[in-house]
Parts: C-alpha cells; sequence; structure tokens
C-alpha cells in the first residue's frame, strides 16, 4: 500500500494549477445518465473516485472515452482530461454493492435511472466514513416525486412505471448530495418540481447549469428554492467542470502554515470568500487577481480564531480538518464547531500525533497553538483528514510518513507533484 514521505520545514514557493473540483465531476458524469447524447466534460481531474464512478457508470450501460491530459492548456503534466459520456440505452439498472459501498456519490445515479427507466436497484452507498450519513433525504424525496421504494438486503430497490412526477420538496436540512440527486431526477418528471432548501454549494449550481446545456428548464441555482419544469428528454452538451475550492483552500492553508509565497491558478476566489476571510482574519495575504489567488505567509504570525462549519456560503466541512492543522500554528486558543458531521474528527488523534494540543469537546474542537510540530508516523482516515496530515507534516520538523495513501488519491490529483515543485520534500513510497 503506497505511503507518502514528507520532510518538513521547506516553505512553499511557487504555483499550482487547480484542478477540476471532484465533488462537480462525479454529479456531472452522473448527468450523463439522463440522455442518449454524448456529454462532454472538460476539466475532468485524475482522481481514484472519477475511476470508480467510470465503472459504476460502464455497468449501468455508459461509453466512456477520454481524449488525453492538458486539454486546459494550464500546465500539460497537471491539468484536466476531457470526457466524452455516451449511455444510447440503460443496459442495466443495478448499481452493485462493490462498487457503490466504496463511494457515497454512486448511489446518486438512483435518481437519473429512476428518471429514465423508471427501474433502479441501488446498494445503500460506502464513502468516508465521518458520521452515519445516512440516504432518508434522497430517498423521501424520491417517494414524493411517485417512486415506490423498498429496501432490500442493503439495496434500494425503487421503481417508478409511469414515471416521476414533478412535487414541491422541502428538505427538512440542507443536503448537498440529495439536491444533485433530485434535481437530476426532475428534470425528467412530468410537471413542476420546487426543491425547497436547496443546497447553494456552487457544485449545485455547476450541475445546474449542465443540465441546461442538456436541455433542461431550470430556475433558482445558488438559491435555496430551485424550480424545476420537467422536459421530457435532455441532449448532448459539453461542460467544463469548475475548480476545487477544496483544493485550493487546502494549499492556501499549506503555505500559511509552513510561510512563502503561492498563486493558486485557475482558481474563483467568490467560491472560497468565507475560508480565505477567516484566513485574512487569521493574519494570511489573501489577493484575488483574475483567476489567480495570491496567497503570502511572512511574517510566521498566526492569529488564533473561532469558526464553526456550515453549509455554503459558510466554512466548508471539507476545510475543517485543514484549518485545524493550521491553527495548531496560530499563537493561542481556536475552537471549531462541527455542524455539518458528527464524527468528523477522527484527524485529531493523528495531528496529536504530530504534537498538536487538541481536545475535544462533544462537537467542538479546542486547538491550543503555537505548538512545534514534529514529523511522526500517522495514518489517513478519511479523504479531508489525510490531507490535513500532510499540511501538517510539510510544517513539521522532521520525516512523516503518511500511511493509507488511498484516500488522498481519491479526492487530490498530483498532490506530490504540485507540491514538490514549489519546493516541498514530499515523495510516494510504493511498497
Ligand atoms: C457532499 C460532499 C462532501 C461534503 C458534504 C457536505 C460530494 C461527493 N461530497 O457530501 O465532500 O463533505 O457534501 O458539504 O459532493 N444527511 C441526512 N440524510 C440524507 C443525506 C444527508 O441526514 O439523506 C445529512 C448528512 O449525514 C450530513 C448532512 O446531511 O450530516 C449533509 O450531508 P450532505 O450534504 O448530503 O453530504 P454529501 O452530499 O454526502
Amino acid at each position: 500500500m503506497d505511503r507518502i514521505k514528507i520532510i518538513g520545514g521547506s516553505k512553499l514557493i511557487g504555483s499550482i494549477p487547480i484542478s477540476g473540483a471532484k465533488n462537480a465531476a462525479l454529479p456531472l458524469m452522473i448527468a450523463s445518465l439522463l440522455s442518449e447524447g454524448t456529454l462532454t466534460l472538460k476539466n475532468i481531474p485524475h482522481l481514484a473516485d472519477i475511476t470508480l464512478l467510470s465503472r459504476i457508470l460502464g455497468d449501468l450501460g455508459a461509453n466512456i472515452t477520454i481524449d488525453g491530459r492538458g486539454s486546459q492548456g494550464v500546465d500539460d503534466e497537471i491539468s484536466g482530461v476531457t470526457m466524452h459520456i455516451n449511455v444510447p440505452k440503460i443496459s442495466n439498472f443495478f448499481a452493485k454493492y462493490e462498487l457503490v459501498s466504496k463511494m457515497r456519490a454512486g448511489f446518486w445515479v438512483i435518481g437519473p435511472l429512476l428518471a429514465r427507466t423508471g427501474r433502479a436497484k441501488v446498494s445503500l452507498p460506502g464513502g468516508c466514513a465521518i458520521g452515519t450519513r445516512p440516504v432518508d433525504l434522497h430517498l423521501k424525496a424520491l417517494q414524493e416525486l411517485g417512486a415506490d421504494i423498498k429496501l432490500e438486503d442493503g439495496y434500494v430497490n425503487a421503481a417508478a412505471p409511469n414515471g416521476l412526477k414533478g412535487a414541491r420538496i422541502k428538505f427538512p436540512k440542507v443536503s448537498v448530495g440529495a439536491t444533485h440527486n433530485i434535481l437530476m431526477a426532475s428534470t425528467l418528471a412530468s410537471g413542476q418540481t420546487i426543491i425547497e432548501n436547496a443546497a447553494k454549494e456552487p457544485e449545485v449550481v455547476d450541475l445546474v447549469r449542465c443540465l441546461r446545456a442538456m436541455g433542461a428548464n431550470i430556475e433558482g441555482e445558488g438559491t435555496s428554492v430551485i424550480n424545476i419544469e420537467g422536459v421530457t428528454q435532455l441532449n448532448s452538451a459539453e461542460h467544463t467542470v469548475l475548480p476545487d475550492r477544496i483544493e485550493a483552500g487546502t494549499y492556501a492553508m499549506a503555505v500559511a502554515m509552513t510561510g512563502g509565497s503561492l498563486t493558486l491558478m485557475n482558481v474563483n476566489g467568490k467560491n472560497l470568500q468565507y475560508p480565505l476571510n477567516i484566513m485574512k482574519a487569521m493574519g494570511v495575504e489573501c489577493l484575488e487577481h483574475s483567476n489567480n489567488l495570491h496567497i503570502t505567509q511572512s511574517n510566521n504570525n498566526l492569529k488564533p480564531i473561532d469558526i464553526e462549519t456550515n453549509p455554503y456560503p459558510g466554512f466548508p466541512t471539507d476545510l475543517q480538518a485543514q484549518i485545524m492543522a493550521m491553527m495548531t500554528q496560530a499563537d493561542g486558543l481556536s475552537r471549531i464547531r462541527e455542524t455539518i458531521f458528527e464524527n468528523r474528527f477522527m484527524h485529531v488523534q493523528e495531528l496529536a500525533r504530530l504534537g498538536a494540543d487538541i481536545t475535544l469537546d462533544g462537537d467542538m474542537a479546542i486547538i491550543k497553538g503555537v505548538t512545534k510540530l514534529q514529523g511522526a508516523q500517522v495514518m489517513a482516515t478519511d479523504l479531508r483528514a489525510s490531507v490535513s496530515l500532510v499540511i501538517a507534516a510539510l510544517a513539521a520538523k522532521g520525516e512523516t510518513i503518511v500511511n493509507r495513501v488511498y484516500h488522498l488519491d481519491r479526492g487530490f490529483e498530483d498532490i506530490e507533484k504540485k507540491l514538490s515543485r514549489c519546493g516541498a520534500i514530499i515523495e510516494r513510497l510504493t511498497d
């Protein structure tokens, strides 16, 4: 199993091209199930989750071709690919446990499958171990669209023989995945669907833009009420995946810890406003210039701060582990309240192995800084947690080995390459 070795202590200086967003690319790929036409997606990142989803879609009847890397012209070695997905016919409405259990987003095929064929049998999902992560909101909303849902042997068996019918759906809590799923399903439902308390995440907006390019009739994306007027079919379209705000935020926090100066290329700073404001309040210089973000940390003097995670436009839970690592270098007590996932503090004990002083109290983490981090063997427990260990290791003295790197490969494209070209001493060890 691959490991990553990091010798900490180098400042990060240079530029990093930011990849297409994993959390947008996954639902966009799934949207291809809704149409007989070809969906062309540019700026798809090279990640294990993308490969896995390609297998899930392939099982359902998708033909996928890839044009090769460098299609964005940012940096031939490390920029996204163009993917063409064509699903002339759904050959199978069964998404099996072996694949869906490895990635939660695989479950989202259920909405498009039901919308296009009236049938779907999809394994209950897996993904990062960051809480119970139920799918009740997805299932209730699909029932409201007229689907008959049965849970059998770990599978959701769903049927809508007469097609889905538009409905008014009010989510009791904000869910990114349920918003994606119901958005996709309702594009082909008859009549009007209104989603209330919809997720406002930029990845939802990106999905709507793509669905609209395919011929869907949708309004209100980026607000909490989305209106969908069903159409009878969707067509071929081309769409470019938006930049990964979580990847950009992660590298911004890395340089805030190590000191130095990074230019993050191909970023939409608007989508990172909240975390950037927090970083500025902590004393980091963050400047936006067209599609670039310049992050400079020159004085090694971070201020502590209190934050809580919230749905967009609040502080993203997917940057919580990374800012926690950063807070270990702030001078005083910082606090994080995690409000989205109840078990998303598994990085705490691993950060402690590097010398962090963090106390947990229910949904609150209290981080005491400044601590001098010291390299150690650590274990990645989930995707964002593992990258928090990488950025902490970059600021630690001596050698760190991050085990279970497969989590990182699910969500961070070419991380060793991107960091080492900015001066980090980081290499992958393959056994
Ligand atoms: C997506 C992101 C993930 C991010 C999360 C929150 C992808 C591939 N994943 O995950 O990186 O951390 O949004 O921004 O885009 N919930 C229920 N019932 C449901 C669905 C969700 O109770 O049916 C709860 C969850 O347990 C959680 C909260 O709602 O407490 C938010 O989860 P949700 O937004 O659905 O997360 P995901 O879409 O799984």
